[in-house]
């Protein structure tokens, strides 16, 4: 098959097409013929060396595609179903024409594979964020990076819960995060005074998927940290802030196939900014890196 195969880690360039071995369906797994690859400031990390995986890697942490094969232990009615979820392994991951999974869901009628594949990991994380912070409807929600993927998400699903939120992105975004139903609030010097002027009754809790130093800014509005968390700022500890983390033990494809349904039903929208061939996947890790993508990043193997 066809794989973005990193033999070393570094800059973009390292990411090259080239033949690899197809993955065999193990146990419980699912072999995918994958159709789009969402691309994650994760995998920049991955491909600079950070994750310290072993080489030859095929990186690529979310997926959606069709199911050519399956494993013992899986439903044969399952082939030829599209489906949606996580590779298995950091190294066999979704730049690649096949994928090996045993986490995922299935794909509504309507829905687009590049839809799919840019929700996984958004609604994942913002799913379980949320949960840590216990909203009741009526209230007040803080999300930074609303204009992102897990941002987004983060939004959609509280405003599904009847919670008032303020999305924080930049200027540009604006647009899109009112289209999304938050207030939008622009980044940037005097944060603080332009939540409060647009949530002049207060603000319950705050949701940080920027991890852009916004969190002493969002301390200052709640008057503490214990209704916050964040998925993104590694300072979080210094400043009182709950991390969340996602890996292979806490990842839910439950509400992953919830946001699915609400984009085919028309009531969510996953804003996808550009589609590159595998070909492409050193300009689309370019384009991640500047934390502005207008959209998520997608491949195409
Ligand atoms: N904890 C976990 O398990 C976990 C899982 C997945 C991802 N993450 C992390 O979550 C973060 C978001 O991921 P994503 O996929 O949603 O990224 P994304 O789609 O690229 O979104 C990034 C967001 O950050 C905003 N942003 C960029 N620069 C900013 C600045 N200087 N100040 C304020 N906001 C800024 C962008 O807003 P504008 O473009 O509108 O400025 C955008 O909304 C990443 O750091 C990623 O590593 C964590």
């Amino acid at each position: 098959m066809k794989a973005a195969v990193i033999t070393s880690f570094g800059n973009p360039s390292v990411l090259r097409v080239s033949d690899a071995p197809r993955p065999d369906p193990g146990r419980g797994q699912v072999l995918a013929r994958v159709h789009a690859a969402g691309v994650n400031p994760a995998e920049i990390l991955a491909r600079a060396g950070a994750f310290h995986l072993q080489a030859p890697a095929i990186i690529g942490f979310e997926f959606a595609g069709v199911v050519e094969a399956v494993g013992p232990g899986v439903d044969e009615d399952l082939v030829g179903k599209r489906v949606a979820g996580w590779p298995d392994s950091a190294t066999q991951g979704s730049y690649a024409e096949y994928t090996v999974s045993s986490n995922y869901t299935t794909i509504p009628d309507g829905v687009s594979f590049e839809d799919a594949a840019a929700t996984v990991i958004g609604a994942d994380n913002a799913a379980r964020a949320l949960g840590l912070l216990h909203l009741r409807a009526g209230e007040t929600l803080v999300v930074t990076g609303a204009s992102g993927a897990l941002g987004s998400a983060a939004v959609q699903f509280a405003r599904h819960q009847d919670v008032t939120v303020i999305g924080v992105a930049s200027e540009a975004n604006a647009d899109f995060v009112r289209s999304i139903g938050a207030t939008p609030v622009a980044h940037g010097p005097g944060l603080v005074g332009r939540i409060r002027a647009a949530a002049p009754s207060g603000v319950d809790a705050a949701l940080d998927t920027a991890g852009k130093g916004l969190l002493p800014d969002l301390v200052e509005v709640l008057g503490s940290p214990d209704r916050m968390v964040t998925l993104a700022d590694r300072d979080a500890a210094r400043h009182g802030v709950e991390f969340s983390a996602g890996h292979s033990g806490n990842r839910d494809h439950r509400p992953v196939r919830k946001a699915l349904e609400l984009i085919a039903a028309g009531e969510w929208t996953t804003r996808i900014g550009r589609s590159f061939p595998l070909a492409d996947a050193a300009e689309a890790h370019r384009l991640v890196a500047t934390g502005h993508t207008g959209g998520k990043v997608i491949l195409i193997p």
